[in-house]
């Protein structure tokens, strides 16, 4: 997969935006956005609260619609050939919109269905995901009645149903359990394997160092940095030893420094709380 991830630049992109922006009335929340994720990577996108990664995975994915800016997914235009798009794409929004008088395997065969899946398909992959996501030991159980975290795994399980070439996830790792949190890792490596591209937003340093080959990171509604892990580091490094700054002397830079780093300043709420301390 790291073949599919390093794609020669002229290949077609996963997802590309071009100029992308979204104002709500005076606030630009995304701010001529450029992004380019290529086929199988597992992409980052990384920011403080509030710096409008929220805002760009709903515009990426048909929630919300530009304010102007364009959008390809897989070379499709996502607003002339929205249909297409959304056949390739899996979406785990931010608000969890579940159907809750339901029980999980109803619910996974609804949405199978909606994806016009077959009925035996749609059963089987229902069982299957469920499986996979220790959902199973309590088939009767409504929807509503799932923990937040059995909701999390239950709304990534309806994401794939129907094979997406591309999952998008938005905070995928909040207030899930460490147990649940490793099922939601293992389903996103396996897709990884088998080729997909997966975009996750977070604002949770340690998870994206962990799981992502490539980054974004967007402060303030702006992309700041994008690219492999080791490039963010390169760049940083380099721009260290020009400026004769002194960097941390062992070993490699973390995501946490390369990222207090591009984004400097974020430093400001934990120095205005000084306080607390
Ligand atoms: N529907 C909305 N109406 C007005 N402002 C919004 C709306 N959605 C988001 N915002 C604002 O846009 C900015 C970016 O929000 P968001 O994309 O949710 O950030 P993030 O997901 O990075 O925490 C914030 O200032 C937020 O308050
Ligand atoms: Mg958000």
């Amino acid at each position: 997969m790291q073949e599919a991830g390093n794609a020669p630049h002229n290949s077609t992109a996963a997802i590309a935006t071009e100029n992308l922006t979204r104002r709500f009335g005076d606030l630009v929340a995304v701010q001529d956005v450029n992004l380019r994720v290529s086929p199988g990577q597992f992409f980052g996108f990384l920011g403080p609260n509030g710096a409008g990664k929220s805002t760009t995975i709903k515009m990426l994915t048909g929630l919300l619609a530009p304010t102007s800016g364009r959008i390809e997914i897989l070379g499709l235009d996502f607003e002339r050939q929205v249909v297409d798009v959304k056949r390739q794409i899996g979406v785990v929004p931010e608000g969890l919109a579940l159907f809750g008088r339901l029980t999980g395997a109803e619910y996974l065969t609804f949405v199978g269905r909606m994806y016009g899946l077959d009925r035996d398909t749609c059963a089987r992959r229902a069982t299957e995901l469920l499986e996979f996501m220790q959902l199973a030991d309590q088939p009767h159980k409504l929807v509503t009645d799932y923990s937040h975290g059995m909701q999390k795994k239950l709304a990534l399980a309806a994401a794939v149903i129907h094979g997406p070439k591309i999952l998008f996830l938005d905070e995928p790792f909040e207030g899930v359990d460490a147990i649940a949190a490793g099922t939601l890792k293992s389903m996103l490596q396996r897709m990884i394997a088998r080729g997909a591209t997966i975009f996750l937003t977070s604002h949770v340093l340690e998870i994206v160092e962990r799981l992502c080959s490539h980054v974004a990171i967007i402060h303030r509604g702006q992309l700041v940095a994008q690219g492999s892990l080791e490039e963010l580091r390169a760049g940083v490094e380099a721009q260290s030893a020009a400026q004769a700054e002194a960097l941390p002397s062992t070993g490699k830079l973390t995501l946490e420094e390369i990222f207090l780093h591009t984004v400097g300043g974020t430093r400001s709420a934990e120095q205005e709380l000084s306080w607390l301390g």
